[in-house]
C-alpha cells in the first residue's frame, strides 16, 4: 500500500525519544524551548511557541489577535478546517474568498474586491494558507493589511522550508515574521516535522510572544513584572513567595510534551533534506506528466514550493482515485471545499459562492509525496496513472 503522506521516523529519532522518557521532564521541560529556539532558527524567525497541534496554533493566534464576536476575518477555502475555524473559536464571522486557479491559493484580487467593496474597519484581519507547501506572497498581503488595517496569521501548516521571492530579490522563508503578525506550524505525521500531534506559532512581535506563552498554559504568568495581586496576599514578605503564580487571562493547556519536543527537533535535523527530496519527486512527476492531455493542472515545480502535496486536475477525478486504490495506491483529495461543509453551509455558505475553489474540488487529487518513498514506487505510481488512460 502506498499513501498519499507519510512519516520518516529514524533509529536517532527513536532514541531521542527514548532519552526524554529516561530523563526527569516528560513535560515543560527543558525539551521545548530547544525545539522553540531550533525551529525559530530553521525559519528565521524571532521567537516561536511550541503548542500541542496545529489546530492549537491557530486558536492562540486568534486569541492574541484578539478576534471578539462578529469580528471578519477573510481565509481560503482550499484548506483544512482548522485555519477557519479558529475565527469561530473566538466567536469570529468566516469570510472565505476565492482561489487563484492557477496557483490554489487565497486570490489577492478577490480579497482586494471584498475590501474596496466594504467600508474599512468591516475586516479585521486575514488568514492566508501556504497550500500545498506552495509560498503566499506575503508581501502583497501585507501591503493590502496595512492600507486597510488588518492582521495576518499565516497558515504554514504545509510549508515549514518554503519560501517566496520579494520585491527587492530576497528570499523569505514561510513563518520568518517579516509580513505577518503571526505564523503557524502542524507536526501531524504527514507533515514535514512530525512530533505524533505537535504545533508551533512563530512571530517576530515580543508582545505577541509573551502573550502565547501565558495562554498556552491557562493565562497563568510567574512573570512577577506584571502581577496585579499584592506581595502581602500572595503571602511573602518582601517579596512574591516562590510558589505564587497568576492566573491573568483564560487560557487553555495547550502544551507540547518533551518527547514530542525532542523528536521534533530531532526530526528538525532533516528538514532540509526532506524538502529536497520532496522537491525531486515533484520534478519527477511533472517530467512523466508532461503533454498528457488528460491532467488539466498540476502543481508544477516552483521555486520555493515545500510540497507537502502534489497535486494533479483530471477530468474523470472519481475513475482515476478509484482505479488507483484499486492497485493500492491511496491518493487523497485535498481539500472539500471548507464554504460547502454542512457545518459552513448552514451559516448561509452555498454552491456557485466560490467558483474557482468549487471547480478545482471537481477534478483535484493529490499524489503520494513524502521523502522516503522510492523511485520504484513512483515508477509504479506514474506506470499505473498512464495506465488508466489507456485502459
Ligand atoms: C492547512 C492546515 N492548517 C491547520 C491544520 C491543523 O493542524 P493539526 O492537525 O496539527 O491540528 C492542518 C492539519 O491538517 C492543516 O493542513
Amino acid at each position: 500500500m502506498i499513501p498519499y503522506g507519510k512519516q520518516n521516523i529514524t533509529s536517532e529519532d527513536i532514541q531521542s525519544v527514548i532519552d526524554v522518557l529516561k530523563s526527569e521532564y516528560l513535560t515543560q521541560g527543558p525539551k521545548i524551548k530547544e525545539f522553540e529556539d531550533a525551529f525559530a532558527k530553521y525559519i528565521g524567525a524571532k521567537y516561536a511557541v511550541a503548542v500541542s497541534n496545529g489546530t492549537a496554533a491557530l486558536h492562540l493566534s486568534t486569541m492574541a489577535m484578539n478576534v471578539k464576536s462578529g469580528d471578519k476575518v477573510i481565509t481560503t477555502p482550499i484548506t483544512f478546517a482548522a485555519s477557519a475555524n479558529c475565527v469561530k473559536y473566538c466567536g469570529g464571522e468566516v469570510v472565505f474568498s476565492d482561489i487563484d486557479p492557477d496557483t490554489y491559493l487565497l486570490d489577492i484580487k478577490s480579497v482586494k474586491r471584498l475590501l474596496e467593496d466594504s467600508p474599512k474597519g468591516t475586516y479585521k484581519g486575514i488568514i492566508p494558507v501556504n497550500f500545498a507547501g506552495r509560498a503566499v506572497n506575503l508581501e502583497e498581503f501585507h501591503k493590502l493589511a496595512e492600507k486597510y488595517d488588518l492582521w495576518i496569521i499565516e497558515d504554514a501548516c504545509h510549508a515549514p522550508g518554503g519560501y517566496f521571492i520579494d520585491s527587492n530579490g530576497i528570499k523569505q522563508n514561510c513563518g520568518n515574521g517579516n509580513f505577518a503578525n503571526l505564523s503557524i506550524f502542524s507536526f501531524h505525521p504527514v507533515k514535514h516535522i512530525a512530533c505524533g500531534e505537535g504545533g508551533m506559532i512563530t512571530t517576530n512581535d515580543k508582545n505577541l510572544y509573551k502573550s502565547l506563552l501565558k495562554l498556552r498554559t491557562h493565562g497563568i504568568t510567574k512573570d512577577e513584572s506584571t502581577y496585579t495581586n499584592s506581595i502581602g496576599f500572595a503571602g511573602g514578605k518582601d517579596s512574591y513567595p516562590a510558589w505564587y503564580m497568576e492566573m491573568q487571562e483564560l487560557g487553555y493547556n495547550y502544551r507540547l510534551t518533551d518527547f514530542q519536543a525532542a523528536l521534533g527537533t530531532s526530526q528538525l535535523k532533516r528538514a532540509d533534506e526532506g524538502v529536497a527530496l520532496r522537491r525531486k519527486i515533484a520534478e519527477k512527476y511533472n517530467s512523466a506528466f508532461e503533454g498528457l492531455t488528460f491532467i488539466k493542472g498540476q502543481s508544477g515545480v516552483e521555486d520555493g514550493h515545500a510540497y507537502h502535496l502534489y497535486i494533479i486536475e483530471v477530468e474523470d477525478r472519481l475513475g482515476l482515485y478509484n482505479y488507483l486504490r484499486e492497485q493500492k495506491i491511496f491518493a487523497q483529495i485535498h481539500y472539500i471545499p471548507c464554504h460547502l461543509m454542512p457545518y459552513y453551509r448552514n451559516l448561509g455558505w452555498k454552491e456557485g459562492d466560490l467558483p474557482n475553489a468549487e471547480n478545482y474540488y471537481k477534478h483535484c487529487i493529490s499524489l503520494p509525496m513524502y521523502p522516503t518513498l522510492t523511485d520504484e514506487e513512483q515508477d509504479y505510481i506514474i506506470k499505473t496513472i498512464r495506465n488508466f488512460i489507456t485502459q
